[in-house]
């Protein structure tokens, strides 16, 4: 993947301004409530009757902020993006059983919470390569499934 100096900018940007407490529980609880069948990875997180008991609960937030760091180790290694999530995708894919189209689902999501807080910032190049950089992860994340 070539990354231009511009796209670099821009996503060490988000990632440095992100408020990892605020965007993580967020964006996974979007996940599991607009696409309720990634919910049955989560059964032992306890309650997710709802749309408020998802939102509410400590399990479920406590997990999205992890999500978030995990993708920091991305953005620390841009050049290496595949490599950086080969034990990821060997978790996910060998031991979760988590089906690799649900990882779009999740990066979407965080990209409409991210894009939900950073307004008008978040314009048509923020997009482009916040996306970009998503899309390399789920590939990557999607590396080691077969
Ligand atoms: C665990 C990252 C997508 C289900 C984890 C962990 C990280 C992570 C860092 C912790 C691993 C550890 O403890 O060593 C990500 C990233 C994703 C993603 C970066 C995509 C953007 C998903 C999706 C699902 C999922 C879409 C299910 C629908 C799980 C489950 C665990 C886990 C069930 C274990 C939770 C636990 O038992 O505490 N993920 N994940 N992940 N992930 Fe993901």
């Amino acid at each position: 993947v070539h990354w231009t100096e511009k796209e670099r900018t821009i996503i060490t940007g988000i990632f440095s301004h992100m408020d990892y407490e605020d965007i993580g529980p967020k964006a996974l609880s979007r996940c599991l409530i607009v696409y309720p069948w990634t919910q049955r990875h989560f059964s032992c997180f306890g309650n997710l009757y709802n749309a408020e008991a998802i939102m509410g609960n400590a399990n479920v937030a406590a997990h999205g902020i992890k999500v978030l760091h995990g993708l920091d180790r991305g953005v620390k290694n841009m050049d290496n993006i595949v490599a950086t999530y080969a034990e990821l995708s060997i978790l996910h894919s060998e031991k979760l059983h988590v089906d690799p189209d649900n990882f779009k689902l999740l990066s979407d999501c965080i990209t409409i919470v991210v894009a939900a807080k950073m307004g008008h910032a978040f314009t048509g190049e923020t997009q482009a390569a916040f996306q970009k950089f998503l899309a390399v992860v789920v590939s990557a994340l999607g590396k080691q499934y077969h």
